[in-house]
């Protein structure tokens, strides 16, 4: 049986992008529509959209909405070509550790530079390119999720953190993926979500979405983990990815690393489930890996209230880096890598 997940977090629409707005879950499920360049940029930059993959559709949605308004801009074609690479590259920068968005943004450069078709022909191609690169999200995650099913022990309660479902990718999710493919086999499974702070992602986004497509879910605090793992009631960790190292190393939402380290000690398997997008052969090891530092109110701030002194210190790295050794296996469409990874992951890209 085929699990349908009931959501789709992002598409393009004739002239716009259409994404669920992940600011105001669970409060609200509501679409936006993203009609310029600058808001797609913005709308990444302050997490409307956020998650590895769907950060990188929402990246190549924006090449196509500042190709649009390139078309009003520019009577040659060299001028509109040369500005529009220049917004591409810009769009890259509005996040710095999800590897899919730079990933998918130079798959629309690509389409740019190999086209020989005029202003409107190079936005017809952006357009095809991108609707294929969404169709594709769906279609990977689901492999992994069938791959990752299969090392998912019957009756198992899988730890996650942060969000890698449907919301984080076009739809189905990669470590959700794995989820939704191991209930459809086997009805007994549940999630055990981290809470994920500062933003919440595990709160807000992974039990809602778990909800909506009715698997079980407990929702506890981001220190929770290592005393459930004690007593025995944790049999597996899968979580998503950011940017993944040549040699395995794995940068994920902030607390990942602590989760590896707990699972490690209890001997739980800990896995990542990611696209092979998300693995960055250019990089050798996770010291590599840009963390991306965000707004001290997320930490200081929840829902607008001050939870502490006002002018504690704060510092707020958004990722950290799982070594690859705490990694039992990284399932990817191509099937479950496992060490040594320089050379697993090398195979799957050959
Ligand atoms: O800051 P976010 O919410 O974009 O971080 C998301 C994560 O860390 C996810 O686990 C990762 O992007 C994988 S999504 C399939």
């Amino acid at each position: 049986m085929e699990f349908k997940s009931k959501i789709k977090t992002i598409e393009w629409v004739d002239t716009y992008s259409k994404m669920v707005d992940q600011t105001v879950i669970p409060y609200e499920y509501k679409f936006v529509n993203i009609t310029s360049g600058e808001d797609m940029f913005n709308a990444i930059r302050n997490m409307i959209v956020r998650g590895a993959p769907a950060i990188g559709i929402a990246g190549a949605h924006g090449v196509i909405l500042f190709a649009q308004e390139g078309a009003e801009k520019f009577d040659t074609r060299e001028e509109f070509v040369n500005w529009l690479i220049e917004k591409a590259e810009n769009m890259k920068t509005s996040r710095p550790t999800a590897v899919n968005l730079m990933w998918a943004v130079q798959k629309q450069i690509e389409v740019i530079n190999n086209s020989k078709s005029d202003i409107k022909g190079i936005i017809e191609e952006l357009k095809t390119n991108a609707i294929k690169l969404e169709n594709e999200d769906i279609e990977i995650n689901k492999k992994i999720g069938d791959y990752g099913a299969e090392v998912v022990p019957k009756g198992a309660t899988i730890l996650t953190h942060c969000n890698a479902g449907a919301l984080a990718t076009v739809g189905y999710g990669t470590a959700l993926g794995v989820v939704r493919s191991a209930f459809a086999k086997d009805n007994t499974v549940q999630v055990f979500a981290d809470e994920t702070r500062p933003r919440q992602q595990g709160a807000r986004i992974t039990t809602f979405e778990l909800a909506m497509d009715g698997i079980p879910v407990t929702l506890i605090t981001d220190g929770m983990c290592s005393y459930f793992m004690k007593k025995g009631m944790i049999d597996m960790v899968v979580v998503g990815a950011d940017r993944i190292a040549a040699n395995g190393d794995t940068a994920n939402k902030i607390g990942t690393y602590t989760v590896a380290i707990a699972a490690k000690y209890h001997n739980v398997p800990f896995y990542i489930a990611a696209p092979l997008s998300t693995i960055d052969t250019s990089i050798k090891t996770g010291d590599e890996i840009v963390i991306e530092e965000r707004s001290r109110e997320e930490v200081t701030h929840i829902n607008g209230k001050i939870i502490c002194a006002p002018e504690v210190n704060v510092i707020n790295p958004g990722f950290d880096v799982t070594p690859h050794e705490l990694i039992a296996g990284i399932i990817t469409e191509k099937g479950i890598l496992r060490p040594d990874y320089n050379k697993s992951i090398a195979e799957a890209f050959s």
